[in-house]
């Protein structure tokens, strides 16, 4: 009898431990078969407004270096004045003898420090970014006149896909040998508040 009670109470025992193992199984799996179908299904944490997570990115020197309001580009954390008397020239790529492709390569050099990515060149002027405001810089990026044009669409892209975009993420050592300031923000969490902010209607707030 003692022998009945203890075999029905391991059975017991065994389907409930068994009942655990298989949730947790299938819980995993469903994890695994939403984020492989969809990679977007993956929860990033965004803190605070989209726009205003996007705007930490655009308003960062990695960005605002190459996005100047005059002639030179700017360089390192406090975006002194690029040196060499480096100028941006007709096309926004230098000037005939000191282009930049002639010192920036299509990456990062990690002997020299110089950062390097695909038609490495300034933002044409009318997509200059230095000195204004978070609302400014958002302002003239939609601005048909300022933007080659692109659609919403075209500039979520740009914004999340452009190689110089892209590289702010990986901006490599500078000539010191120190690593450069990444953006406040992580890329995927950029990536989500501009798609996040574009989704529901571009809004720009008064500031
Ligand atoms: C004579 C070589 C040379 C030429 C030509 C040159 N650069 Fe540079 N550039 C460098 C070096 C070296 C650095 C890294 C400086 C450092 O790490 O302190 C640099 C850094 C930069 C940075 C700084 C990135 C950052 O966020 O700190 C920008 C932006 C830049 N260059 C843009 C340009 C543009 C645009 C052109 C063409 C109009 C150009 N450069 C032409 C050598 C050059
Ligand atoms: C190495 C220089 C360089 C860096 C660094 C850079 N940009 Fe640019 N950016 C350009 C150039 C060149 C263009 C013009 C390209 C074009 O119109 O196709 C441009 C254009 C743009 C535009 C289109 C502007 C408009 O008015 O529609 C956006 C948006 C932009 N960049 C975002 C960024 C962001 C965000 C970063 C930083 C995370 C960044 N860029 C860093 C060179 C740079």
């Amino acid at each position: 009898m003692q022998n009945r009670k203890i075999i029905i109470f391991l059975i017991f025992l065994s389907c409930f431990v068994a009942s655990f193992a298989f949730n947790d199984s299938a819980s995993n799996l469903s994890y695994f078969e939403k984020s492989e179908s969809n990679p977007e299904s993956v929860a990033i944490q965004i803190e605070g407004d989209p726009f205003t997570t996007m705007m930490k990115v655009l308003t960062h020197k990695r960005c605002v270096n190459c996005h100047p309001a005059g002639d030179r580009p700017r360089q390192g954390e406090d975006s002194h004045i690029h040196y060499f008397g480096v100028q941006r020239g007709a096309d926004d790529h230098g000037v005939p003898g000191l282009k930049c492709k002639s010192c920036h390569g299509e990456e990062n050099n990690i002997y020299s420090g110089v950062p390097g990515a695909p038609e490495w060149g300034l933002a044409p002027l009318k997509m200059a970014w230095e000195g204004l405001s978070r609302v400014e810089i958002a302002k003239s990026m939609l601005n048909p006149k300022n933007n080659n044009g692109r659609t919403l669409e075209e500039t979520v892209k740009h914004l999340t896909e452009h190689e110089l975009v892209l590289w702010a993420w990986e901006p490599g050592i500078d000539v010191n040998g120190n690593q450069r300031e990444l953006p406040p923000i992580g890329k995927e969490e950029y990536i989500k508040a501009v798609k996040n902010w574009a989704a529901n209607g571009a809004v720009i707030p008064e500031e």
